[in-house]
């Protein structure tokens, strides 16, 4: 009998994906002019698809022009042209499995060499140590400001399944915006998205209900919440718990489990803190508090990290967690659930990323990963003995031509859509501002 990691699953809102592994979101910095999706991202999820997954999760796409994670990012908005994103989704589709694109807003973490406006949920800047000063102080956001970002949740949705993706993943994990507003220690408001966690997770659940909305019945709305913060007075389990409950009503599909932000980067195997190598040394390293949640749990989850070999994605499975997420593991060899399913016992190592600063450490084994995703988009395997210092200063040479870019095209597009932003103006723009590398 095959093992239940290769039986179909079925979604609360009749959705089937045919296996139970999922290639996690992972951005992939590979946005063309006009942040739109190009051939390289197409060719690398055409891989993807031929590798067996039964779910692909696109690395976070960007619902605000002038809020993005990184320089490359993808914008969809009401105003994008989708006829890149159906070659995208189409390309996604051509294995047979389900392709949702995680959405996303990065409220404060980002950069302060980024075009843009940088907010927050209140006046706190991400703290992460000697790298805080690559960081602004957010603006606290407006009423104004919550309902528009609202409206761009929805509004990236529906274009979503316009473009012909199966469904949207709603990012509330890793220090993002909506996990901004998640947590006590980056959301001190007073007024009513904050004080109470019912409060604090408002954006997360009018952003979910409206979604929910807008979209066919049959296109599934998922969230990636954090199980914890790995923070001192940070979000938790037991929060992560009550968030789940009050999201199952509104017809959420799947939640995914992960945990950390840029402060805590647990996420990539880096907590801060002292429990950094042992978390480091587990594999499936959420699973133990997934396994808190899952027994009650009204909604499926999605545990994701740190799972490179096939008896660990099924010990997931086992635990009853729904499906079991990898990203990096899929990004060296985009072919292990198909290796698996035919009985091989392939598996990943990827070796661990030797910098102090975890911060640091984080960003260098990302941009180690993004390299890979890069060649793969070129057609050409993947390679685990990349230095992480060198891919991350590789990055930085094309950070910096991508944020030239992106500043012209977002000034352009101020330019022409006025009504688009009355109440808000990019911080910086092409044609006023010169560019800074980080410090
Ligand atoms: C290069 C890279 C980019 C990532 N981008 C995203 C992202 O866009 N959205 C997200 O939710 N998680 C992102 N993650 C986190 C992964 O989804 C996943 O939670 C994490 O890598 C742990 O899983 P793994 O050990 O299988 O890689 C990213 C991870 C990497 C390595």
């Amino acid at each position: 009998m095959p093992h239940p990691l290769f039986t179909p699953v079925n979604l609360p809102n009749g959705q089937i994906l045919p296996n139970r592994i999922a290639k996690a979101a992972m951005e992939e910095s590979m946005a063309t002019t006009g942040q739109l999706p190009g051939p390289m991202l197409t060719n690398l999820y055409r891989t993807w698809a031929r590798g067996g997954a039964g779910l692909l999760i696109t690395g976070n796409v960007m619902v605000h022009d002038a809020a993005l994670t990184g320089p490359a990012g993808v914008v969809l908005d009401k105003d994008t042209p989708l006829e890149p994103y159906r070659r995208w989704a189409g390309a996604a589709h051509t294995g047979g499995g389900k392709v949702w694109m995680q959405i996303n807003h990065p409220g404060r973490q980002i950069q302060r060499n980024m075009p843009g406006v940088t907010w927050g949920p209140s006046a706190t800047r991400v703290n992460t140590g000697r790298t805080s000063a690559l960081f602004d102080v957010p603006e606290e956001m407006t009423e104004a400001q919550i309902t528009a970002t609202i409206d761009r949740f929805v509004d990236t949705a529906r274009q979503a399944e316009r473009a012909g993706f199966d469904g949207v993943e709603i990012h509330a994990a890793h220090g993002y915006l909506l996990s901004q507003f998640l947590s006590p220690l980056s959301n001190t408001r007073t007024d009513s998205w904050g004080g109470s966690l019912h409060n604090r997770a408002r954006l997360l659940l009018e952003i979910t209900r409206r979604t929910r909305d807008a979209v066919s019945p049959g296109f599934a709305v998922a969230v990636k919440l954090n199980s914890a913060d790995f923070q001192r007075g940070g979000f938790d389990k037991d929060d992560a718990r009550q968030v789940i409950a009050w999201l199952a009503p509104l017809g959420v599909d799947l939640v995914e489990l992960s945990g950390g932000s840029y402060e805590s980067p647990a996420m990539t195997g880096n907590p801060a803190g002292r429990q950094d190598a042992r978390t480091a040394a587990r594999e499936a390293y959420f699973l133990e508090l997934a396994e808190e949640l899952v027994t009650d749990s009204p909604v499926p989850l999605m545990v994701t990290g740190g799972v490179t070999r096939r008896p660990v994605a099924e010990k997931v499975i086992d635990s009853g967690v729904a499906v079991v997420g990898i990203g990096t593991a899929l990004a060296v060899d985009p072919g292990l659930p198909n290796a698996w399913r035919s009985g091989q016992d392939a598996a990943v190592t990827v070796p661990r990323v030797r910098i102090r600063d975890k911060a640091l450490a984080s960003a260098a084994s990302m941009a180690r990963v993004r390299y890979q995703l890069r060649r793969l988009g070129r057609g050409r395997p993947a390679s685990v003995r990349t230095n992480a210092l060198w891919a991350f200063g590789v990055e930085q040479i094309r950070d910096t031509l991508a944020r030239r870019r992106y500043a012209a095209w977002l000034d352009d597009r101020d330019t022409r859509t006025d009504t688009h932003r009355v109440y808000e103006r990019p911080k910086y723009t092409a044609s006023h501002q010169g560019f800074k590398l980080p410090h």
